[in-house]
């Protein structure tokens, strides 16, 4: 199986609440790394996104260790890689700033890699992609298109702060993706009128659309056609020992539905899927232990039994 994931990958300095700073590769990378771990090596991550020439000898050497992982798509700019401060103003809620800003990447990059079995848009910085691209993608493969709208719903000042904007034509992109994922202050910034998920899904999305809420700790809310009916469903969280560091949460949960929904087709146990794969994130330091996901999973597995 390949899986095509379109971005940006940063370079994350993340200050949790009560903990030490972590530097780590973030943004896509947190889907390129998850993915190569879940995936087998017959199977293909390939990431399309730019890449600074002040980080790309390093992270060349680090994604050479992950023998799935297809790199042609990282795209050298000559400039410094878009580095983004994440600071934890309680255990969860978070401000961020953006450095080095990349060009939004067109159809151009993107063509070459347009053939593959799965795609994961995730909108790390806002303006990752063009909407024209976005378009081009979906007309194609809307099928086997995963959307994480995350910063698309964010607007950025003069300093790189970033703060909530909901941009005009925010209807353009929800309607272009099958699965479109929202976590539940993206949903609020969308639309604060909207009284439920099941009319959120009525007003922005087609009946063919899936719509995934994520909750934190809670676990996910799915919002799908179900014999004729649009339909909510809340996929309960699995409870960890100690958060560590829920930054990428997002990102895991994406990755994680889109393996298992592309291995097996079935919805609900794709999203318990991504559930599991979302805790055991928050139980890592950024992204440099992602290769003790596998072994969080089954500790949290095992403590939850259901
Ligand atoms: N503290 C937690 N305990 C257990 N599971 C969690 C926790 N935080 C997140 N998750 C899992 O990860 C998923 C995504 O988390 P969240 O809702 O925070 O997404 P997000 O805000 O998009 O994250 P980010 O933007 O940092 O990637 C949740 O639906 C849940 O499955
Ligand atoms: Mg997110």
């Amino acid at each position: 199986m390949n899986i095509t994931v379109i971005g940006t990958l940063n370079k994350d300095l993340i200050l949790p609440f009560n903990n030490t700073p972590i530097e780590s590769y973030g943004g896509i990378f947190y889907d390129i790394a998850i993915l190569s771990y879940l995936l087998g090596e017959g199977d293909r991550v390939i990431p399309v996104s730019y890449l600074g020439t002040d980080v790309a000898p390093q992270v060349q050497a680090i994604l050479k260790k992950m023998p799935n992982v297809l790199s042609d798509g990282l795209k050298l700019l000559d400039q410094k890689n878009h580095k983004v401060i994440l600071e934890y103003k309680s255990p969860s809620e978070r401000h961020e700033k953006a450095l080095f800003n990349f060009p939004p990447l067109t159809w151009d990059e993107i063509q070459p890699f347009a053939e593959s079995d799965f795609f994961i848009v995730n909108m790390i910085t806002g303006w990752d992609i063009t909407l024209e691209a976005f378009q081009r993608l979906g007309a194609k493969h809307r099928e086997r298109l995963y959307f994480d709208v995350h910063f698309l719903v964010m607007g950025i000042d003069e300093l790189g702060r970033r703060f909530p904007k909901r941009p005009k034509n925010i209807q353009e992109w929800l309607e272009v993706p099958r699965f479109v994922q929202l976590n539940r202050r993206e949903f609020q910034i969308i639309d604060d009128q909207v009284r439920s998920p099941v009319e959120f899904h009525k007003k922005y999305l087609s009946p063919d659309q899936i719509l995934l809420i994520t909750r934190e700790a809670e676990g996910a809310t799915v919002v799908y056609q179900s014999h004729g009916k649009i339909t909510s469903r809340e996929i309960p969280g699995y409870r960890v020992k100690r958060l560590v560091d829920p930054t990428g949460c997002g990102d895991a949960f994406g990755a994680g539905f889109v393996v298992h929904f592309a291995r097996t087709g079935d919805l609900l146990a794709a999203v318990d899927f991504a559930n599991l794969v979302g805790a055991a994130n928050a139980t890592i330091r950024g992204t440099t232990q992602v290769n003790m996901l596998t072994e969080k999973m089954e500790e949290i597995k095992q403590a939850n039994r259901r």
